[in-house]
Protein backbone atom coordinates (compact mmCIF):
# COMPACT_ATOMS: atom_id res chain seq x y z
CA UNK A 1 0.00 0.00 0.00
CA UNK A 2 1.56 3.51 -1.22
CA UNK A 3 1.70 6.11 1.87
CA UNK A 4 -1.32 7.67 0.95
CA UNK A 5 -3.66 4.85 0.20
CA UNK A 6 -2.70 4.02 3.76
CA UNK A 7 -3.38 7.28 5.19
CA UNK A 8 -7.40 6.38 3.93
CA UNK A 9 -8.18 4.28 6.44
CA UNK A 10 -10.47 4.33 9.67
CA UNK A 11 -11.10 2.23 12.63
CA UNK A 12 -14.41 3.05 14.78
CA UNK A 13 -16.31 1.54 17.69
CA UNK A 14 -19.03 3.22 19.59
CA UNK A 15 -20.45 2.68 22.90
CA UNK A 16 -23.32 3.57 25.11
CA UNK A 17 -23.07 3.88 28.65
CA UNK A 18 -26.25 4.87 31.28
CA UNK A 19 -25.63 7.28 34.27
CA UNK A 20 -26.09 6.01 38.00
CA UNK A 21 -26.84 8.18 41.35
CA UNK A 22 -25.82 7.03 44.21
CA UNK A 23 -27.61 6.15 47.42
CA UNK A 24 -24.49 6.31 49.21
CA UNK A 25 -22.71 9.38 48.58
CA UNK A 26 -18.89 10.16 46.85
CA UNK A 27 -18.04 13.66 48.07
CA UNK A 28 -14.42 14.42 48.84
CA UNK A 29 -11.20 13.18 47.57
CA UNK A 30 -8.12 12.18 49.68
CA UNK A 31 -6.17 12.12 46.48
CA UNK A 32 -6.83 14.94 43.71
CA UNK A 33 -4.62 13.51 40.57
CA UNK A 34 -5.38 9.71 40.94
CA UNK A 35 -9.31 10.71 41.72
CA UNK A 36 -9.24 8.07 45.52
CA UNK A 37 -12.39 8.98 47.60
CA UNK A 38 -12.33 9.91 50.98
CA UNK A 39 -15.41 6.88 51.49
CA UNK A 40 -17.11 4.11 49.79
CA UNK A 41 -20.15 5.04 47.85
CA UNK A 42 -22.91 2.87 46.40
CA UNK A 43 -25.25 3.41 42.84
CA UNK A 44 -27.91 2.38 41.16
CA UNK A 45 -27.37 2.75 37.42
CA UNK A 46 -30.03 3.61 35.78
CA UNK A 47 -31.84 2.18 32.40
CA UNK A 48 -29.44 3.29 29.81
CA UNK A 49 -32.32 4.10 27.14
CA UNK A 50 -32.95 7.37 29.46
CA UNK A 51 -29.87 9.11 30.54
CA UNK A 52 -26.99 7.95 28.69
CA UNK A 53 -23.89 9.25 27.22
CA UNK A 54 -22.90 7.51 23.56
CA UNK A 55 -19.61 8.28 22.56
CA UNK A 56 -17.93 6.75 18.90
CA UNK A 57 -14.22 6.97 18.82
CA UNK A 58 -12.02 6.63 15.58
CA UNK A 59 -8.51 5.89 14.60
CA UNK A 60 -7.23 6.75 11.47
CA UNK A 61 -3.45 7.41 10.73
CA UNK A 62 -4.33 10.53 8.72
CA UNK A 63 -5.15 12.08 12.18
CA UNK A 64 -2.37 14.52 13.70
CA UNK A 65 -4.01 14.96 16.95
CA UNK A 66 -6.20 13.78 19.75
CA UNK A 67 -9.54 15.67 19.35
CA UNK A 68 -12.80 15.41 21.04
CA UNK A 69 -16.34 16.78 20.31
CA UNK A 70 -19.02 16.59 23.11
CA UNK A 71 -22.64 17.55 21.99
CA UNK A 72 -21.10 18.42 18.34
CA UNK A 73 -18.68 21.31 19.67
CA UNK A 74 -15.09 20.88 19.43
CA UNK A 75 -13.77 20.48 23.35
CA UNK A 76 -9.69 20.88 24.71
CA UNK A 77 -8.75 17.76 25.44
CA UNK A 78 -5.48 19.44 27.44
CA UNK A 79 -7.25 18.32 30.87
CA UNK A 80 -5.94 15.74 32.78
CA UNK A 81 -8.51 13.84 33.13
CA UNK A 82 -8.88 12.68 29.04
CA UNK A 83 -5.48 12.80 29.10
CA UNK A 84 -5.06 10.16 31.61
CA UNK A 85 -7.63 7.61 30.09
CA UNK A 86 -6.44 7.76 26.87
CA UNK A 87 -2.98 7.08 28.27
CA UNK A 88 -3.91 4.80 30.35
CA UNK A 89 -6.17 2.67 27.89
CA UNK A 90 -3.14 3.25 25.55
CA UNK A 91 -0.87 1.28 27.68
CA UNK A 92 -3.60 -1.75 27.93
CA UNK A 93 -4.37 -1.71 24.08
CA UNK A 94 -3.39 -4.66 22.29
CA UNK A 95 -3.19 -5.87 18.41
CA UNK A 96 -6.30 -5.21 16.63
CA UNK A 97 -6.27 -6.85 13.02
CA UNK A 98 -8.98 -6.04 10.20
CA UNK A 99 -7.98 -8.73 7.31
CA UNK A 100 -10.42 -7.60 5.10
CA UNK A 101 -9.52 -4.31 4.97
CA UNK A 102 -5.86 -5.25 5.04
CA UNK A 103 -5.77 -2.90 8.98
CA UNK A 104 -2.98 -4.30 11.35
CA UNK A 105 -2.28 -2.11 14.42
CA UNK A 106 0.51 -3.61 16.52
CA UNK A 107 -0.11 -2.89 20.27
CA UNK A 108 3.27 -0.51 20.58
CA UNK A 109 1.91 1.22 17.22
CA UNK A 110 -1.13 2.72 19.70
CA UNK A 111 1.28 5.41 20.85
CA UNK A 112 1.85 6.90 17.67
CA UNK A 113 -1.94 7.28 16.49
CA UNK A 114 -4.34 9.96 17.46
CA UNK A 115 -8.07 9.41 18.25
CA UNK A 116 -10.71 11.60 17.31
CA UNK A 117 -14.07 11.15 19.91
CA UNK A 118 -17.48 12.14 19.32
CA UNK A 119 -19.83 11.89 22.75
CA UNK A 120 -23.56 12.98 22.54
CA UNK A 121 -25.83 13.17 26.15
CA UNK A 122 -29.31 12.43 26.03
CA UNK A 123 -29.83 14.53 28.97
CA UNK A 124 -28.54 18.05 30.11
CA UNK A 125 -24.47 18.22 30.96
CA UNK A 126 -23.26 19.50 34.32
CA UNK A 127 -26.86 20.20 35.78
CA UNK A 128 -25.97 17.29 38.53
CA UNK A 129 -27.40 14.38 36.62
CA UNK A 130 -24.21 13.38 36.58
CA UNK A 131 -23.32 13.16 33.24
CA UNK A 132 -19.61 13.01 33.72
CA UNK A 133 -20.40 9.70 34.88
CA UNK A 134 -22.20 8.47 31.77
CA UNK A 135 -19.68 10.43 29.93
CA UNK A 136 -16.20 9.16 30.87
CA UNK A 137 -17.49 5.33 31.38
CA UNK A 138 -18.72 5.37 27.59
CA UNK A 139 -15.16 7.08 26.35
CA UNK A 140 -13.09 4.09 28.47
CA UNK A 141 -15.40 1.29 28.01
CA UNK A 142 -15.31 2.64 23.69
CA UNK A 143 -11.55 3.04 24.01
CA UNK A 144 -11.07 -0.34 24.96
CA UNK A 145 -13.27 -1.71 22.74
CA UNK A 146 -11.19 0.20 19.95
CA UNK A 147 -7.70 -0.83 21.23
CA UNK A 148 -8.87 -4.47 22.50
CA UNK A 149 -8.22 -4.02 25.64
CA UNK A 150 -8.51 -7.43 27.51
CA UNK A 151 -9.16 -6.31 30.77
CA UNK A 152 -11.64 -6.86 33.31
CA UNK A 153 -14.34 -4.74 33.93
CA UNK A 154 -13.09 -4.12 37.71
CA UNK A 155 -9.85 -2.67 35.98
CA UNK A 156 -11.48 -0.41 33.55
CA UNK A 157 -13.52 1.12 36.27
CA UNK A 158 -10.21 2.44 37.51
CA UNK A 159 -9.43 3.84 34.25
CA UNK A 160 -12.71 5.83 34.15
CA UNK A 161 -12.45 6.36 37.59
CA UNK A 162 -9.28 8.89 36.65
CA UNK A 163 -12.13 10.57 34.36
CA UNK A 164 -14.78 11.04 37.07
CA UNK A 165 -14.45 9.23 40.53
CA UNK A 166 -18.89 8.27 39.73
CA UNK A 167 -17.61 6.96 36.45
CA UNK A 168 -16.21 4.14 37.76
CA UNK A 169 -19.69 2.58 39.07
CA UNK A 170 -21.58 3.50 35.57
CA UNK A 171 -19.54 0.18 34.16
CA UNK A 172 -21.94 -2.31 35.60
CA UNK A 173 -25.55 -2.61 36.02
CA UNK A 174 -27.72 -2.59 39.00
CA UNK A 175 -26.06 -1.91 42.28
CA UNK A 176 -22.71 -0.53 42.48
CA UNK A 177 -20.07 -0.10 45.16
CA UNK A 178 -17.62 2.24 44.65
CA UNK A 179 -14.71 0.76 47.52
CA UNK A 180 -11.95 3.11 48.01
CA UNK A 181 -9.00 1.41 48.94
CA UNK A 182 -6.07 2.28 50.65
CA UNK A 183 -3.47 1.64 48.52
CA UNK A 184 -1.21 4.64 47.29
CA UNK A 185 -0.90 4.08 44.02
CA UNK A 186 -5.59 3.55 43.98
CA UNK A 187 -5.46 -0.24 42.18
CA UNK A 188 -7.79 -1.35 44.69
CA UNK A 189 -9.79 1.97 44.30
CA UNK A 190 -12.24 0.05 41.73
CA UNK A 191 -16.09 -0.35 41.46
CA UNK A 192 -17.81 -3.91 41.88
CA UNK A 193 -21.26 -5.23 40.80
CA UNK A 194 -23.51 -5.68 44.21
CA UNK A 195 -26.77 -6.66 42.83
CA UNK A 196 -27.45 -6.95 38.62
CA UNK A 197 -30.34 -5.25 37.09
CA UNK A 198 -32.78 -7.93 37.77
CA UNK A 199 -32.09 -7.99 41.28
CA UNK A 200 -34.78 -5.65 42.13
CA UNK A 201 -37.14 -4.74 39.53
CA UNK A 202 -39.71 -3.72 41.36
CA UNK A 203 -37.94 -0.47 41.98
CA UNK A 204 -38.72 2.72 39.71
CA UNK A 205 -37.04 6.07 39.61
CA UNK A 206 -38.22 9.32 38.59
CA UNK A 207 -36.29 12.23 37.80
CA UNK A 208 -37.95 15.86 37.94
CA UNK A 209 -35.88 18.11 35.88
CA UNK A 210 -36.18 21.13 38.27
CA UNK A 211 -33.44 22.79 36.15
CA UNK A 212 -31.17 21.84 33.16
CA UNK A 213 -28.78 24.96 33.62
CA UNK A 214 -25.01 24.01 34.34
CA UNK A 215 -24.79 24.51 38.00
CA UNK A 216 -22.20 26.93 39.08
CA UNK A 217 -20.48 24.98 41.83
CA UNK A 218 -18.80 22.05 40.08
CA UNK A 219 -18.82 18.42 41.75
CA UNK A 220 -15.18 19.08 41.70
CA UNK A 221 -14.80 22.68 42.95
CA UNK A 222 -17.44 21.71 45.56
CA UNK A 223 -15.68 18.91 47.14
CA UNK A 224 -12.60 20.43 47.44
CA UNK A 225 -13.69 23.11 49.20
CA UNK A 226 -15.65 20.52 51.71
CA UNK A 227 -12.55 18.10 52.18
CA UNK A 228 -10.66 21.82 53.17
CA UNK A 229 -13.36 23.88 55.19
CA UNK A 230 -16.30 21.10 56.28
CA UNK A 231 -15.29 18.89 59.64
CA UNK A 232 -18.87 17.24 59.14
CA UNK A 233 -17.00 15.93 56.29
CA UNK A 234 -14.41 14.31 58.61
CA UNK A 235 -17.21 12.98 60.86
CA UNK A 236 -19.36 11.78 57.59
CA UNK A 237 -16.58 9.52 56.01
CA UNK A 238 -14.84 8.29 59.19
CA UNK A 239 -18.05 7.39 61.27
CA UNK A 240 -21.15 7.98 59.48
CA UNK A 241 -20.59 6.04 55.60
CA UNK A 242 -19.03 2.82 57.16
CA UNK A 243 -21.73 2.21 59.42
CA UNK A 244 -24.32 3.43 56.63
CA UNK A 245 -22.48 0.87 53.79
CA UNK A 246 -23.05 -2.20 55.86
CA UNK A 247 -26.89 -1.06 56.48
CA UNK A 248 -27.48 0.00 52.82
CA UNK A 249 -25.85 -3.33 51.23
CA UNK A 250 -27.86 -5.48 53.85
CA UNK A 251 -30.74 -3.03 52.57
CA UNK A 252 -30.56 -4.61 49.02
CA UNK A 253 -29.74 -7.33 49.60
CA UNK A 254 -32.93 -8.03 51.05
CA UNK A 255 -35.06 -5.85 49.19
CA UNK A 256 -36.21 -3.85 52.02
CA UNK A 257 -37.58 -0.66 50.41
CA UNK A 258 -38.26 0.92 53.99
CA UNK A 259 -34.84 0.68 55.53
CA UNK A 260 -33.37 1.60 51.47
CA UNK A 261 -35.93 4.45 51.51
CA UNK A 262 -34.99 5.94 54.74
CA UNK A 263 -30.76 5.76 54.27
CA UNK A 264 -31.29 6.95 50.96
CA UNK A 265 -32.73 10.27 52.28
CA UNK A 266 -30.37 10.43 55.52
CA UNK A 267 -27.65 10.44 53.12
CA UNK A 268 -28.67 12.62 50.24
CA UNK A 269 -29.29 15.20 53.40
CA UNK A 270 -26.24 14.59 54.71
CA UNK A 271 -24.10 15.46 51.82
CA UNK A 272 -26.32 18.44 51.65
CA UNK A 273 -25.87 19.37 55.18
CA UNK A 274 -21.74 18.83 54.39
CA UNK A 275 -22.17 21.18 51.06
CA UNK A 276 -24.02 24.20 53.63
CA UNK A 277 -21.03 23.30 56.55
CA UNK A 278 -18.54 24.34 53.50
CA UNK A 279 -17.16 27.77 53.48
CA UNK A 280 -18.37 29.46 51.59
CA UNK A 281 -21.36 27.17 51.68
CA UNK A 282 -22.53 25.13 48.44
CA UNK A 283 -26.29 25.88 47.23
CA UNK A 284 -26.98 22.94 44.76
CA UNK A 285 -30.92 22.52 46.44
CA UNK A 286 -33.13 24.91 45.94
CA UNK A 287 -36.72 26.21 47.06
CA UNK A 288 -38.60 23.60 44.12
CA UNK A 289 -36.52 20.96 45.02
CA UNK A 290 -36.72 21.57 48.79
CA UNK A 291 -41.20 21.48 47.68
CA UNK A 292 -40.09 18.19 46.48
CA UNK A 293 -39.02 16.49 48.98
CA UNK A 294 -42.20 17.56 51.60
CA UNK A 295 -43.90 16.08 48.74
CA UNK A 296 -41.72 12.62 49.17
CA UNK A 297 -43.00 12.39 52.71
CA UNK A 298 -46.43 13.09 51.87
CA UNK A 299 -46.54 10.07 49.41
CA UNK A 300 -45.74 7.05 52.03
CA UNK A 301 -43.49 4.22 50.74
CA UNK A 302 -41.22 6.96 48.40
CA UNK A 303 -37.70 7.91 48.96
CA UNK A 304 -35.59 10.71 47.14
CA UNK A 305 -32.20 11.70 46.54
CA UNK A 306 -30.40 14.76 44.92
CA UNK A 307 -26.73 14.68 43.75
CA UNK A 308 -24.69 18.27 43.03
CA UNK A 309 -28.16 19.95 41.09
CA UNK A 310 -31.34 20.72 42.09
CA UNK A 311 -32.89 17.85 39.95
CA UNK A 312 -35.05 15.42 42.61
CA UNK A 313 -34.20 11.73 41.84
CA UNK A 314 -37.32 10.28 43.40
CA UNK A 315 -37.28 6.10 44.25
CA UNK A 316 -40.88 4.38 44.38
CA UNK A 317 -40.95 0.24 45.63
CA UNK A 318 -42.94 -0.14 42.51
CA UNK A 319 -45.07 1.19 39.74
CA UNK A 320 -48.40 1.45 42.31
CA UNK A 321 -46.49 3.92 44.06
CA UNK A 322 -44.58 5.45 41.47
CA UNK A 323 -47.76 6.56 39.65
CA UNK A 324 -49.31 8.04 43.05
CA UNK A 325 -45.82 9.72 43.44
CA UNK A 326 -46.56 10.84 39.75
CA UNK A 327 -50.34 12.35 40.29
CA UNK A 328 -49.34 14.13 43.11
CA UNK A 329 -46.31 15.60 41.23
CA UNK A 330 -48.46 16.83 38.69
CA UNK A 331 -50.62 18.18 40.96
CA UNK A 332 -48.51 20.19 42.93
CA UNK A 333 -46.51 21.27 39.72
CA UNK A 334 -48.71 21.21 36.45
CA UNK A 335 -47.35 21.40 33.40
CA UNK A 336 -47.57 24.89 31.82
CA UNK A 337 -50.90 25.34 29.94
CA UNK A 338 -51.55 26.15 26.00
CA UNK A 339 -50.93 30.14 26.68
CA UNK A 340 -48.38 29.81 29.13
CA UNK A 341 -46.01 27.77 26.47
CA UNK A 342 -47.18 30.23 23.85
CA UNK A 343 -45.79 32.53 24.91
CA UNK A 344 -42.30 31.00 25.47
CA UNK A 345 -42.66 30.72 22.33
CA UNK A 346 -42.90 34.36 21.51
CA UNK A 347 -40.63 35.04 23.87
CA UNK A 348 -42.69 36.74 26.72
CA UNK A 349 -40.34 36.11 29.57
CA UNK A 350 -42.32 37.37 32.31
CA UNK A 351 -43.46 34.10 33.06
CA UNK A 352 -39.92 32.42 33.30
CA UNK A 353 -39.02 34.73 35.59
CA UNK A 354 -41.65 33.97 37.68
CA UNK A 355 -41.32 30.50 37.19
CA UNK A 356 -37.92 30.82 37.77
C1 LIG B 1 -22.75 14.35 44.27
O1 LIG B 1 -17.82 12.14 40.05
O2 LIG B 1 -18.78 14.33 39.25
O3 LIG B 1 -22.82 13.04 42.29
O4 LIG B 1 -14.69 12.93 40.60
O5 LIG B 1 -14.56 15.42 40.64
O6 LIG B 1 -15.45 14.24 38.61
P1 LIG B 1 -15.29 14.21 40.12
O7 LIG B 1 -16.76 14.32 40.73
P2 LIG B 1 -18.09 13.56 40.32
O8 LIG B 1 -18.89 13.73 41.69
C2 LIG B 1 -20.12 13.13 41.92
C3 LIG B 1 -20.66 13.60 43.21
C4 LIG B 1 -22.10 13.23 43.49
C5 LIG B 1 -22.19 11.99 44.37
C6 LIG B 1 -21.92 10.66 43.71
O9 LIG B 1 -22.19 10.47 42.50
O10 LIG B 1 -21.51 9.75 44.44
Amino acid sequence: MGEKESKKWVLMATARSPTNIAVIKYWGKRDETLILPVNDSISVTLDPSHLSATTTVAVSPSFDRDRMWLNGKEILLSGGRYQSCLREIRRRAEDVKDEERGICIKREDWEGLHVHIASFNNFPTAAGLASSAAGFACLVFALAKLMNVKEETTELSSVARQGSGSACRSLYGGFVKWAMGNKEDGSDSIAVQLANETHWEDLVILIAVVSSRQKETSSTTGMRESVETSSLLQYRSQVVVPRRLIQMEEAIKKRDFPSFAKLTCADSNQFHAVCLDTSPPIFYMNDTSHRHVQLCFLVHRTSYTYDAGPNAVLIAPNRKVAHLLLQRMLFYFPPPSEKELDSYVLGDTSILQEAG
